[in-house]
């Protein structure tokens, strides 16, 4: 803002990239919720646990959804990460108020892709003051938090849900049984003990099962390129369950 101020290069770089998208996208016009990056439960005033999401996987999907032709809103964890220019962003803290700006926005959706990675628990009485040091050792009591992608299965009427699941082990066999749990549409799978797929990093490979088994493999890759496999299973099955825009 402000007279002869130019925007930063890094949203003009975002505004050309959309504009070169493709014309007939099955996105055009669809609405795209995506979670994005960590979630912080606290244990005290300065305390917190967390994970070391970056949020990158998220973001490149977002990009790509407007590149597309998407609307696209992101409900983002903590996370330093510049979103990409144009995505309504709906920033939260917690697992809970994550499940609570999902539940916002989800109405009007299309599309939601689950890439946060939300603390799966919570302290069950998070101290009002900082804990004091202490000798000797002391226990946590954790409650859980819910599952975004299972709390919102129920309302998922003709919309398309994608997840993720990260595995160390049991790769098909985990990701299947979570597509199932959380009645997802596709699920995408990565082996975080493989190297250049962990936390944070600017590359990933996956693996994408739908209800059929799998769909595709991606080789490690950008996570640009990542998303655009990921978004071309998803116009898939944008044209083979005939979804009609929600209102
Ligand atoms: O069960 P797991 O946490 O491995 O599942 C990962 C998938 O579930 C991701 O798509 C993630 O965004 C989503 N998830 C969620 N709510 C949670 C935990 C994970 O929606 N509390």
């Amino acid at each position: 803002s402000g007279q002869g101020r130019l925007c930063p290069a890094e949203d003009i770089l975002d505004a050309v990239d959309q504009g070169l998208g493709p014309v007939d996208s099955k996105l055009k016009g669809r609405r795209v919720l995506i979670t994005c990056g960590p979630t912080r439960e606290w244990i005290d005033p300065v305390l917190f646990i967390s994970n070391p999401s970056s949020g990158k996987m998220g973001f490149a999907l977002a990009q790509e959804a407007m590149a597309r032709g998407a609307e696209v809103t992101i409900v983002r964890g903590p996370t330093d990460l510049r979103p990409p220019w144009g995505a309504q962003v709906v920033p939260v803290e917690t697992t809970r108020e994550m499940l609570d700006a999902v539940l916002a926005a989800y109405d009007g959706c299309d599309v939601l892709i689950g890439a946060a990675a939300p603390v799966d628990f919570t302290p069950a009485a998070p101290a009002q003051q900082k804990i004091k040091k202490f000798g000797g050792s002391a226990s946590l009591e954790l409650v859980g938090t819910p599952d975004i992608l299972t709390s919102v299965s129920s309302l998922k009427g003709s919309r398309i849900h994608v997840g993720f699941a990260a595995e160390s082990e049991n790769l098909e066999a985990n990701a299947q049984a979570k597509l199932a749990a959380k009645a997802l549409d596709l699920i995408c799978a990565n082996d975080i003990t493989a190297p250049g797929s962990g936390f944070g990093a600017d590359t990933n490979e996956i693996a994408m099962y739908s209800r059929d088994g799998l769909t595709r493999h991606v080789d490690m890759t950008g996570k640009r390129e990542v998303a655009i496999e990921i978004l071309d299973e998803v116009e898939t099955l944008l044209s083979t369950e005939a979804v009609s825009p929600q209102g």
